[in-house]
């Protein structure tokens, strides 16, 4: 992290304290930071017991085989009933649990936690008529409509193992992560509506099932959601409204162990094979409850909105499990917002918790205070960031503009791998800093270390780690017990290392300063340079790749490519001149293999990289020239020269 960074965040002195009557009601107050450090296991077994269990624990922590840790031992429960049925069973069935907007113009759909709990039981029913049973695998690539979350706590209820696939990623990244988690169902749609049009989403499924190491799918089940023509193969895809739509209404669910697993989510890490976070029932539940409740400081009578899609850990975490399980009445948005779309959903269902992420609030800084500034947003009394570091400015417009200078900001850092929010303030007892998380939250061990594991002192940065066990830490890498190891716990033993720099202030609070190894965050969404540099690689003009993250107004971070051809490629492109059809070749290759999120903003065709003389790449230096900077010390290259080559190409192209 720079010290330019540093320096900037420690001048930042506003302060926000909570409102008082915010404060006076709070779910959460201070002494809840000292009881939780008293006994961090009793703090979390009254979290726990805030869901409904089957077989109550034995034990709330089995840390004897660390990294491998067990929570809530021995209890039993059902994720869907909690997040369901039990709702109804308290007589609060008629409550709306998703006020959903689709995209095209006024397609609405409101479901009460009874409509949802009838919903679960029959997909819970087609499910077991499709031969998917407890433990196996169901891969889930769908857009934001209700059935998506219906599909997770089906599987949830009789105990398959969900894995849902971001419906942006490709064809190629879905028959990976099929492959990896040996899913034997596929849950999808025809397509879903993005920017006033039907996107398909099917065919992806296709061309994925057409790989010849994708060999366990036995049935592929189809929400009709746009109407589009689709190919259909006899015999292996079902419609769900034929087969999910008959089904009874009632369906016993068996209580499943608070280990048994409930998700697999895949996400980029430092190597190109992404990683399959495991995610468990208890203590999942229970962290991602229990947080959502204290950290957004829930009512009964809130209307919360976390605009996150269900393809990533916030749509699981803050979404789906953690507001349903509290029975909370939410929007689920389909579309991309457009100018002014999100306020009025805002002003029209009341919403007064609302989540999102900072590059969706630069995005409109941009645009402007005024379009915010029509709609009624009087409704809202807490706003919520994820993602990435919020900067200081998109605070204060976020708190200033969007919450009416009433609202807290909640900033909160959490990672796929951590499950729950780990580090924020609370809304009630929290005087807030514009950038920082502030400290981690009651229950929660984290801190700031130096290279030698040293808690930093006041006023450092560093790197920041977790040092005791949470609820909805995930338990392993799915199939790979070594690589959860390696990744995550062998840099310091005994500590979680997390990935991200950090800094201590003056006060011990904390700032989050952005990743420290090779994963980058583009609009907040995790990408894995390797990954990048490896799709690149398989394009057959390119000999090799380099990707670094460079910092951008609006995504926070932006991919930037330096790419090597091949030799009979660079006299084709020197004969042709075809150097602009080239990159937007590479760049759509890049969206075939990933996703389009992963594209990258320039690719720049360079003779040579930057590499030490042991082979590394240096991507310091390929990050200087992507930010447009002065280029940083090149004594430890093996040839300093290529630095100017670089340079000089730059000059040219751009
Ligand atoms: C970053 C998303 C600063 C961080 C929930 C982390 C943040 C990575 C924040 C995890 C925040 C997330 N402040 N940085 N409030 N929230 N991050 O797995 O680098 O998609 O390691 O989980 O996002 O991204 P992931």
């Amino acid at each position: 992290m720079s010290e330019q960074t540093l320096s900037n965040l420690s001048t930042e002195t506003r302060r926000f304290e909570p409102p008082a009557d915010l404060a006076a009601q709070a779910n959460v107050t201070e002494e809840a930071y000292d009881r939780a450090a008293s006994d961090s296991e009793a703090y979390w077994a009254e979290a726990a017991d805030r869901l409904d269990w089957g077989q109550k624990w034995d034990q709330v922590l089995d840390w004897s085989n660390p990294p491998f840790a067990k929570w809530f031992v021995g209890g039993t429960l059902n994720a869907a009933v909690n997040c369901a049925d039990r709702h109804v069973a308290a007589g609060r069935g008629d409550k709306v649990a998703l006020h959903w907007v689709g995209e095209p113009e006024g397609d609405r759909r409101d479901i009460t936690y009874a409509e949802l709990t009838d919903l679960v039981c029959q997909a819970a029913n087609a499910l077991t008529e499709l031969g998917v049973g407890k433990g196996d695998r169901v891969a889930i690539y769908m857009p934001m409509i209700p059935e998506v979350a219906v599909a997770m706590l089906a599987c949830a209820r009789v105990g398959a193992i969900h894995t849902v696939v971001f419906g942006g990623f490709s064809a190629d990244a879905l028959a990976s992560r099929i492959v990896d988690c040996e899913a034997k169902l596929v849950i999808t749609a025809d397509g879903g509506f993005r920017r006033g049009s039907a996107s398909a989403l099917k065919p992806a499924v296709d061309e994925a099932l057409l790989k010849s190491e994708v060999d366990k799918i036995e049935k592929v089940l189809v929400v009709r959601r746009t109407g589009q023509d689709v190919e259909w193969q006899e015999g292996r895809d079902v419609w769900w409204h034929d087969v999910v739509d008959r089904q009874p209404t009632e369906h016993e669910a068996e209580m499943h162990d608070s280990e048994h697993p409930l998700f697999v989510m895949y996400t980029s890490g430092s190597t190109g094979k992404p990683k399959g976070i495991l995610h468990t029932t208890g203590g999942y539940l229970t962290g991602t409850s229990f947080t959502h409740w204290a950290v957004f400081d829930l009512k009964d009578d809130d209307v919360y909105w976390c605009t996150a899609d269900v393809g990533w850990i916030t749509g699981h975490s803050y979404m789906v499990y953690g507001p349903l399980a509290n029975g909370t009445t939410q929007v689920m948005f389909e579309g991309t917002p457009e100018k002014g779309s999100w306020w009025k959903v805002i002003e029209d269902y009341k919403v007064s918790i609302f989540y999102t992420a900072p590059t969706a609030i630069r995005t409109f800084m941009k645009q402007g205070r005024e379009i915010p500034d029509g709609y009624d947003m009087s409704s809202l009394r807490i706003l919520g960031s994820v993602g990435e570091p919020i900067n200081p400015e998109a605070y204060i417009w976020y708190r200033e503009v969007i919450g009416g200078n009433r609202c807290p900001v909640v900033d909160t850092w959490w990672q796929t791998e951590t499950g729950q929010i780990m580090i924020s303030p609370l809304p009630g007892v929290t005087a807030g800093k514009p950038g920082s998380a502030m400290r981690a939250l009651p229950g929660i061990a984290a801190d700031v270390v130096d290279d030698e594991a040293k808690p930093v002192p006041n006023g450092s940065g560093g790197y920041l780690v977790l040092t005791e066990p949470w609820p909805a830490m995930l338990r392993t890498l799915w199939g790979d017990d070594q690589r959860f190891k390696d990744t995550y716990w062998s840099r310091w033993p005994g500590l979680y290392f997390a990935g991200d720099g950090a800094k201590k202030d003056d006060d011990g609070d904390i700032w989050l300063l952005g990743r420290v190894d090779d994963v980058m965050n583009v609009s907040g969404h995790r990408l894995s340079t390797t990954e990048i540099e490896s799709a690149l690689v398989s394009h057959p003009k390119v000999a090799e790749a380099a990707v670094v993250g460079a910092t951008d107004d609006t995504t926070g971070q932006a991919v930037v490519a330096f790419v090597i051809l091949r030799e009979s490629a660079v006299a084709e492109a020197d004969e042709q001149g075809e150097g602009s059809d080239l990159v937007a070749e590479l760049r759509a290759h890049v969206a075939h293999e990933i996703g389009p999120i992963a594209k990258p903003r320039s690719i720049m065709i360079v003779p040579e990289l930057p590499k030490t003389r042991s082979g590394k790449i240096m991507r310091r230096l390929l990050k200087d020239v992507a930010e447009h900077r002065e280029v940083g010390d090149v004594t430890t290259l093996a040839d300093s020269s290529v630095m100017d080559l670089i340079k000089q190409q730059e000059s040219t192209t751009t």
